[in-house]
């Protein structure tokens, strides 16, 4: 990841920029322990809605619900609100090794920070480096998509990129090909280590939402592990329906990461296929 500070500016205003960085990350510390730590988001402005309207209303309790049962210790949850034209649907995805507290804090904090980067737009998607926020004017719950997405690489190189990039492959292949088999409504989220050399390990990360069958989570997770940048020391691909990572240092926590419990959600329609992707790429 990289992170781009404001590069020409007049001294004063750096000072004044430095001293407000401090005393926001002072108070967000202050307030929260764990804030959600922004990576990429888009809600196009073609589609929009009227302030003060019923959308909105729906929208806030959407939110409202989301962020509420995040307090109930699941990772994943999916919420309609309205019942007529101005229904919104929404759903949070937590990544699967977090604690419950920070998955709320993380839900917590993308459901203000969403309404402000898409203030009037209805449909929008928000990754975080802990959790995942989507909403739309659109049923989309069960449907596999890879757009919008984002995909993010380490600025530094790695040595040997051709090894690297085909562990990188074989290690995510193998989380996916442990998730198809899985069923619509399980949890599908695994981490993996590879040794890249002696001294060098290389750790990896997939998670589908939930609301997949284990067919569409591994055609995702497909789609994601051919987009990891490569030759890269770390990446990721955002798509609404999955994420994958790798990095050469341990970004996970570790512990219990096998099968989980199957999660209570009813199955879906029939998924629709899958968008082109579209790679908008940043680093
Ligand atoms: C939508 O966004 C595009 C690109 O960011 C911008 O050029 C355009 O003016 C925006 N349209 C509206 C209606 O805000
Ligand atoms: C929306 O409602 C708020 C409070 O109810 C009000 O302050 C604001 O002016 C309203 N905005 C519009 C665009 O009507
Ligand atoms: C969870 O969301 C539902 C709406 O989907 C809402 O009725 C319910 O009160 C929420 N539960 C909690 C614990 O907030
Ligand atoms: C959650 O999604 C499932 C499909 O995966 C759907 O059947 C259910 O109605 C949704 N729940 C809510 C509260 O929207
Ligand atoms: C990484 O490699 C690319 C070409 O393979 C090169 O253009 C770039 O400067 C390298 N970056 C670093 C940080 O070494
Ligand atoms: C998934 O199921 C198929 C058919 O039931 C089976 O052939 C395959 O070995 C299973 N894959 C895994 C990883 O369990
Ligand atoms: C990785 O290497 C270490 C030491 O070189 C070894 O102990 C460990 O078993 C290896 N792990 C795997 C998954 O190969």
């Amino acid at each position: 990841m990289t992170m781009e500070l404001p590069q020409p500016c007049r001294f004063n205003l750096c000072l004044t920029l430095l001293v407000l960085y401090f005393l926001i990350g002072f108070l967000s510390h202050t307030r929260t322990e764990a804030v959600a730590t922004y990576l990429y988001h888009n809600c196009p402005n073609t589609t929009t809605f009227i302030p003060n309207s019923t959308y909105q209303s729906n929208l806030n309790h959407l939110l409202i619900y989301l962020s509420s049962n995040a307090t109930r210790d699941v990772e994943f949850y999916n919420a309609t609100a309205g019942n007529s034209v101005d229904t919104v649907y929404g759903l949070f995805l937590c990544h699967g090794d977090l604690p419950a507290d920070t998955c709320q804090s993380c839900i917590a904090d993308a459901t203000k920070d969403i309404v402000q980067r898409c203030p009037t737009e209805r449909v929008a998607v928000g990754w975080y480096d802990e959790c995942m926020l989507r909403y739309s004017d659109q049923y989309f719950f069960g449907s596999m998509v890879t757009d919008p997405n984002a995909i993010l690489g380490n600025t530094q190189n790695i040595s040997d990129q051709a090894r690297s990039d085909q562990l990188v492959r074989a290690t995510t292949n193998d989380l996916a090909s442990g998730i198809i088999n899985l069923s619509t409504g399980a949890k599908k989220f695994g981490t993996k280590q590879a040794n890249f050399t002696a001294l060098q390990n290389v750790y990896t990360l997939a998670q589908c939402t939930p609301d997949l069958s284990g067919y569409d989570c591994n055609r995702c997770l497909q789609s994601a592990i051919q987009n990891l940048p490569s030759g890269k020391q770390g990446g990721r691909v955002l798509f609404p329906s999955c994420v994958a990572r790798f990095e050469i240092y341990p970004f996970y926590l570790t512990g219990n990461t096998s099968a989980p419990p199957p999660m209570l959600v009813p199955p879906p329609p029939t998924p629709k296929g899958a968008n082109t992707i579209t790679g908008k790429a940043q680093t």
